[in-house]
């Protein structure tokens, strides 16, 4: 694992699973962060088990005046920034029937905030030599999943957004690269079992060749291992930490051919 220490990260969307897991990564391996969310409640309770390194600040990415402040408050706070990760998003979707609002809230959130987010933060990592940006994509960005539209066009997004941000940012020596989640185990899914994570593996089982839900801890190992010296030559790209979500074809795990001798 490297070692973070005087390195500053701020992550978007920080508060809940899987924000909270790559906050606690990057705390674990020495560097001080921002929590930037408008869940306050849970943002701020992680933070204060984290201790003075990590700071809760109130952010809406779709505002940029709350932009702004936050990477100010980093700089006061903190004295940089090193590495920024657009992890905030919204399941705000009604498929193909998605009203245009909430067409453009979903997008606003999911995508165009990211990268007004990377555009204002990148002078201020630039100021420090540079650093890296991880974006939030998802399996939900390469394959059709049912009732998804807004979120799927967003995440789609995000990883062609990656390539051309890993472009432009190359000047100010930031790296930029996505990584795609397959289902882990996050607020909503807590909410739907109940908090049964067996309940969340055992339906996950069938289309992840790993046959569970990923942890967050996995996920976010990725995130730092992005931002480390160790993907040194490593931008515009993703990784999918999907447990094999994204390599399984039609057939799914059946031995179909098999099957035809049956
Ligand atoms: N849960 C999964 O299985 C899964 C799979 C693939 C990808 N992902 C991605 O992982 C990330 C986290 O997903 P999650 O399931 O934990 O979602 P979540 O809804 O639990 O977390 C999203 C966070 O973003 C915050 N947020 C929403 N709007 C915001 C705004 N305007 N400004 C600032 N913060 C805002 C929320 O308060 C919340 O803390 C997302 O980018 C999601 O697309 C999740």
């Amino acid at each position: 694992m490297t070692d973070f220490t005087n390195k500053v990260a701020i992550v978007t969307g920080a508060s809940t699973l899987i924000g909270a897991g790559v906050v606690r990564a990057f705390a674990g391996a020495g560097a001080r962060v921002v929590m930037a969310d408008i869940n306050e409640a849970d943002g701020k309770k992680v933070a204060s088990e984290l201790g003075d390194g990590v700071a809760f600040r109130f952010t809406d990415v779709t505002k940029d005046d709350d932009i702004d402040a936050c990477i100010a408050f980093a700089e006061k706070q903190f004295g940089g920034v090193d590495y920024h990760v657009n992890l905030a998003s919204t399941y705000l979707d009604n498929g193909i029937h998605t009203s245009r609002e909430d067409w453009l809230t979903s997008l606003n959130v999911n995508l165009v905030s990211a990268m007004v987010f990377a555009d204002k933060v990148a002078p201020v990592i630039a100021k420090r030599g540079g650093g890296a940006i991880v974006n939030f994509a998802s399996i939900a960005g390469k394959v059709a999943q049912p009732g998804r539209m807004t979120y799927s066009a967003a995440k789609a997004a995000m990883l062609q957004v990656t390539r051309n941000a890993a472009m432009q940012l190359r000047p100010r020596n930031i790296r930029v690269n996505s990584v795609s989640p397959g289902w882990t185990w996050s607020n909503i899914m807590v909410q739907l079992t109940e908090n049964k994570r067996e309940k969340a593996d055992s339906v996950a089982k069938p289309f992840h060749i790993i046959e569970r839900t990923g942890d967050p801890a996995e996920v976010a190992a990725a995130v730092l291992f992005l931002c480390s010296d160790q993907a040194s030559f490593i931008t515009g790209t993703d990784i999918a930490v999907d447990g094999g979500y994204t390599a399984i074809g039609p057939e799914g795990m059946v031995d179909a051919v098999a099957m035809l001798a049956e």
